[in-house]
């Protein structure tokens, strides 16, 4: 298994300049130690209030070197941001399939979308599948799914244990809601993560109705990505809204159009095991909001695979991580906002969505694990 194991330091066409500095950044670096356990799910008040606070106990590790920046070398390289993202996931034979697949893609970090060993009493284990298909520093991160949430299937608050962020400069609560910029400096993509729909300990689920205090957090998210000019923004979380499968709107219609509103550019999900992606989306021009159960033509801005970058939203669930296969209703009301699915009645398929982002332009497609065949690629790109 060729797996990224000692490559996290992803050097793109790097000058002999930068890797002397790279060494010396590496160097001072330790791995970083785990983070604090958490207190308890905490209120949406303390959450917000957090969120715009660095997490002190944030590990500080690689960052990816920035050929593009460093002085007196032409940028022949562009920047880029490589991720993966997959959820629902599982400790069997086809979860170690796709973890292998991810291995081999070699991103500099993988968003972990939800429902993770589906087992009680099972996080180190689980902990150390990833650890040893990936390596043991590898950014896994994490986003609860309702498995773990309340604790049923393993607990979130061991996962983060486990596998803590080890990207530079997250805030928010890693594991329930948080936000990265990626790279830290000079980012290309800000990744926001939510958990809406789902319940936790206590038994309620986290609020994210229209303008609650975590709604706000998310949005003030988004914002500032656009305000810094941070070229693409990503917001993930464990639930659908617009479904042709097993789950409908889990994840609430008013957080959804929230994030379209706003065209977040890409917005992903777990929770249906299968692969649905849909054409870019947009409010205005007849589409006053994206309603769950209805199609609105209106509402599709752009229907091929090639889209234009801050045109719309496009929604993809990735929930084919290696968990078993729930079926697609190509019977749905929805269907026509899809470009593309997968499911255990059509195009069956494990694996994970591959997305690269450079400043201009974002790719991403789904690459299925050995065994499987179904793909799928779109881009968006300025034009
Ligand atoms: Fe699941």
């Amino acid at each position: 298994m060729s797996g990224p194991k000692g490559t996290r330091l992803r050097v793109k066409a790097l000058p002999a300049a930068a890797v002397v500095t790279a060494t010396l950044f590496l160097t001072g670096c330790q791995p970083a130690a785990t983070q604090p356990p958490p207190a308890g799910i905490p209120t949406a008040s303390e959450t917000a209030a957090a969120s715009e606070t660095a997490t002190p106990e944030t590990p500080v590790l690689r960052r990816t070197p920035d050929p593009g920046t460093t002085a007196g070398v032409s940028a022949a390289a562009p920047r880029s941001v490589h991720f993966t993202a997959q959820g629902d996931v599982g400790m069997g034979k086809d979860a170690k399939r796709v973890l292998d697949t991810i291995a081999g893609l070699k991103p500099q970090l993988s968003l972990a979308l939800g429902d993770f060993s589906y087992q009680a009493g099972k996080e180190k284990e689980f902990c150390a599948m990833v650890a040893e298909k990936l390596g043991a520093d590898f950014p896994y991160e994490l986003i609860t799914g309702n498995h773990e949430s309340d604790g049923h299937d393993g607990d979130i608050r061991n996962f983060v244990q486990c596998l803590p962020n080890r990207l530079p400069g997250l805030k928010g609560e890693y594991g329930t809601q948080w936000y990265v910029d990626v790279p830290e400096q000079n980012p290309l993509v800000r990744i926001i993560m939510v958990s809406p729909g789902i319940k936790f300990q206590d038994g309620n689920k986290l609020d994210y109705s229209k303008n609650s205090p975590r709604w706000l957090w998310t949005a003030a998210a988004v914002d500032a990505a656009k305000a810094k000019q941070i070229p693409w923004t990503v917001v993930g979380m464990h639930t659908p809204c617009l479904s042709i499968g097993k789950y409908d709107c889990v994840a609430g219609k008013d957080l959804t159009n929230m994030l379209v509103e706003k065209k977040v550019d890409l917005v992903l999900t777990g929770h249906n095991h299968s692969y649905q992606r849909t054409h870019q989306l947009s409010l205005g021009n007849g589409c006053t909001a994206l309603v769950p159960g209805t199609f609105s033509a209106a509402c599709v801005k752009d229907s091929d695979a090639s889209m234009a970058k801050g045109a719309g939203t496009v929604f993809a669930t990735s929930g084919l991580g290696g968990a078993g296969l729930h079926p697609v209703k190509e019977d749905d009301s929805e269907i026509r906002y899809f470009a593309t699915w997968s499911g255990q009645n059509r195009r069956a398929a494990f694996g994970t969505l591959d997305v690269t982002a450079t400043p201009d332009r974002l790719d991403a497609r789904f690459v299925p694990a050995e065994g499987s065949s179904f793909k799928d690629s779109f881009t968006i790109e300025k034009k």
